[in-house]
Formats: structure tokens, sequence, C-alpha cells
């Protein structure tokens, strides 16, 4: 029996349709084969072998927390949680070009050290390609082991025969399976190969590293299907220069899902970024409108510098626009400051810009984006030696924000003087004569500006 499935979003129908219901694609529409129970077949109830599986209170289970394995590469550790655990799927998405198989081949060379061997399954370049770019990197082992090949069932009889510590697959795309009739990169072949290597690595208990890509305008019809089948979900990135590469958890069975990992991408490949917490601060001269904050995402705080820029309006309507941080909360804080202290914003247009590309979604930079374009509008830099925390209220109010003691900590350990924060919040004693607390916005000019 065959129906049909949109190549583009994996809508199924039972006959053949022009265009898809589902996503308007045209002549998109792929006949499959459906793999069904076998005709006359007893009801399910008496196929399943009645085995008695072994249970055990949960009381009594023992996790090995020695399991993981380091890779040696800090900042993919830290985005894992910790390591890579027994058995675990990860499925490694990004754009074209941002770095992937150079991460996991840079990776394969770390656990190779380590006298871990490593099967590289790359289904869209030779090795010829592959030992280029391995020269380049300097990763030649005898423990990583090469395997060129595009169908899905030709892994297993490898992985049965060399046993390896770790498998990537190189790209999900690239590959398929034989026993489905549709071609190569559809949804229904990303998924049916997805399924085959979680079961593989369930049950040999072999980690796997599965490679996905996303379109470059974000629409991940590819990998966002298959996110569900695997353990944790990681994305590879680019800053707008392409200079600096962020490893996010999108998620994570075995850890937190905030944590981000930076690397700088060189000429001998990717380099974890030395000091992470201040890759996005310049090293430039603090203009009017420049301010620092600190975010907080998992165990880690990073500092990050924004910008505000205000010019008289000259056509119609002022401009606000913010670049990394949401269009409604800059129409928000604006609002806020002409309520709570007057100054008239009407007649200007507001830019905000987050340094390095960053897409901020912690609150806690509230309190900066006002104190850049209190800076901006009175054209008074701030010293760079400040660091504004706090998410702003609809009255003005300055709020605490989450992890504050620990964002205190390592604004000192990293030199900045002084941190402006909420009156309301609860921080350590030590800190006491390094903060600045204040109440509310209007405090916050009177202060400074
Ligand atoms: P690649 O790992 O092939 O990306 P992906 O697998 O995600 O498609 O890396 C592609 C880019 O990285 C390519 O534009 C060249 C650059 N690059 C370097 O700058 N330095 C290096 O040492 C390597 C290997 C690649
Ligand atoms: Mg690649």
């Amino acid at each position: 029996m065959s129906s049909y499935v949109c190549a583009n979003c994996g809508f199924e129908s039972n006959k053949w349709i022009g265009k898809c219901p589902a996503c308007n694609e045209w002549n998109s529409f792929k006949e499959v084969s459906r793999i069904i129970g076998k005709k006359n077949s007893k009801s399910i109830s008496q196929n399943i072998s009645l085995t008695k599986l072994a249970i055990s209170p949960i009381s009594e289970i023992v996790v090995d927390s020695e399991a993981r394995i380091k890779t040696g590469i800090n900042e993919f550790d830290c985005v894992l949680g910790g390591g890579i655990v027994p058995g675990m799927v990860i499925l490694l998405g990004g754009e074209p070009g941002t770095g992937k198989s150079t991460l996991m081949l840079q990776l394969a060379k770390m656990l190779s050290l380590k006298d871990k061997k490593i099967l590289y399954v790359s289904g869209e370049e030779s090795s010829q390609q592959i030992k280029i770019r391995s020269d380049r990197l300097n990763t030649n082992s005898e423990n990583i082991l090469l395997m060129c090949c595009n169908q899905i069932e030709q892994i297993e009889p490898t992985v049965k025969e060399h046993a390896p510590d770790l498998l990537i697959v190189d790209s999900i795309q690239s590959v398929y399976s034989s026993v489905i009739d549709s071609y190569q990169g559809s949804v229904t072949q990303l998924r049916e190969c997805s399924n085959y290597l979680t079961k593989l690595a369930k049950n040999n208990n072999i980690p796997t590293i599965i490679i996905g890509h996303v379109t470059k305008d974000g629409v991940v019809a590819g990998p966002k299907t298959i996110e569900h089948m695997v353990d944790t979900v990681l994305y590879f990135e680019s800053d707008k220069s392409g200079f600096h590469k962020i490893l996010r958890t999108s998620k994570n069975r075995f850890g937190s899902t905030n944590e981000i990992g930076i690397f700088e991408m060189t000429s001998n490949g990717l380099n974890e970024a030395p000091n992470p917490s201040m890759t996005f601060i310049s090293t430039n001269e603090m203009r009017s409108g420049d301010v620092i904050s600190c975010i907080s995402e998992g165990s880690r705080n990073f500092f990050i510098e924004i910008q505000a820029l205000l010019n008289d309006t000259n056509y119609g309507n002022a401009q606000r626009v913010a670049v990394g941080y949401e269009q409604k909360k800059l129409a928000m804080i604006l609002a806020v400051i002409e309520k709570n202290t007057g100054i008239p914003l009407g007649n200007n247009d507001v830019f905000i810009n987050i340094i390095g590309g960053l897409k901020i979604k912690d609150s806690a930079i509230d309190l900066a984006v006002v104190a850049s374009i209190f800076s901006g509008f009175s054209d008074i830099a701030l010293s760079k030696n400040s660091v504004f925390i706090g998410e702003v209220g609809l009255n003005g109010e300055v709020r605490t924000a989450s992890n504050i003691n620990s964002r205190i900590n390592e604004s000192l350990k990293l030199g900045f003087k002084e941190v402006v924060l909420s009156k309301n919040s609860n921080i350590d004693s030590k800190f006491k004569n390094k903060v600045k607390m204040i109440k509310d916005i209007s405090e916050l000019f009177k202060l400074y500006f």
C-alpha cells in the first residue's frame, strides 16, 4: 500500500495533491510505500511474547556518575552538562558552513588521544576531502575510522565489527534507508534514519552524534521533525562577524538547556574562546550610549555591551529599532522612561544594538537598556567599570535579577568596580560596598546624568 507525503513539511495524504494544504508548496507530494502489518495476522496481544521484564524500585537504581566521557573540549562538555553519557544520542544542527564537521573532527581527535575509537560516517564528503580537512586540523589518528557511505543499513555491521566508543553521522540529510521508498533528505527518510540510529545507539550503548543541516532562513523542516527522537539537541551558530561560533542546547535529557559554549574559527580550526564571559565586550573606548550588562545563561555569566543611538526624527514617524533585543520590549521601555522621568523621546529615533550579534532573552538587561538610552539622550558616556543588572517594571521600578550574587561575583572578579542593581536584591554582605542599589529609573537618571 502506498501513500503520499509532502517532501517539504511531511504532510501525509492518501491521494496525490498538487499543492500541499499544510505548507502551500506546489508539486511536493511523493509516493511512499507504507509498511503495514501482515494480512490476517492475529491480534497484537497474541503476537507479543510475554517474557517477564525485570523491575526494580527506583531507590535501588545506582547511577554511575563516572560514566560520562569527558571529551576534553571544555566548552562542548559544559554544554552537554559535563560530558557524553553512554548511549546518548545528540543532534547537532546548524547552517551549512558554520563548522559542524570541523567541530566533530576536532572532537574525534580529542577522544582519540584518550584511546577512544571513533567511527565517523560521512555521506557528504569523500574520504579525500575529509583527509584534507584532517591534515589542516592535524587530527590524523589510527583511532578515527572513516566510512563514506549513504545507506544507513551499512552502519550496523561496521559498528558491530569495530565497536567504536563514539559514532558520528555527517549528516542525517545525506543518508537514506533502503526500506523506505522516498528520496534522500525527505522527511520520511529523516525520521526513519534517525529512528535507526537511535535504536543502534541504545542497543549497543554507543553515544551517537547526528549532524543535521538547518536552512538559512531558520526553517528547520529537517532537524525539527527528529528533535523528539534524540536525547540532546545542540545548535551551532555563527555570530555576525562569523568569527565567533556559539554552541547552544535546545533540549537536554542529561543536563540544563541554558548552557552556551563559545568557539572562535581560526585557520587551524575551532578554538575554545579564551575568556568566554568577556568575548562580547569590545576593547574600544566607551562612548555615549554604551553600557555593559551581565546575562546569566545556564551555569555561566556573560558580559555584553549595549549601544543606543538617539537621533532627531526627520521623516514622519519616529523609528524604534532593536537588534538583539525584543522590539516590543523596547517600545515598553521607552514608554516607561517617558512616563516616569518625563524625558520627551517622541521626536527621537531610537536604535538599540547588542554588540556581537547576540539575541538576549534575559530580562535583566532592561536596566542597561534604560541606562544606554539615558546616556545617548544626554550625550554623557558611562564608565567602563560599571555593570548594570536588573529588570525594569511598568512603573519604572528596578527589579532584582536571578543569580544576582554570582553575577556580582563574576563582575568584580573580572575587574569591574561597581555593579548597579535593584534596591530589593538580596546580596551577600561582602558585596555591600561594591554595589549601587537603586529604587527606580529616575534615581538612575539623577545619579549618572
Ligand atoms: P565545516 O566544518 O565544513 O562546516 P559545516 O560542516 O557546518 O558545513 O566548516 C566550514 C567553514 O569553516 C568553511 O567556510 C571554512 C571554515 N574553516 C576555517 O576557517 N578553518 C578551518 O580550519 C576549517 C577546517 C574550516
Ligand atoms: Mg559539513
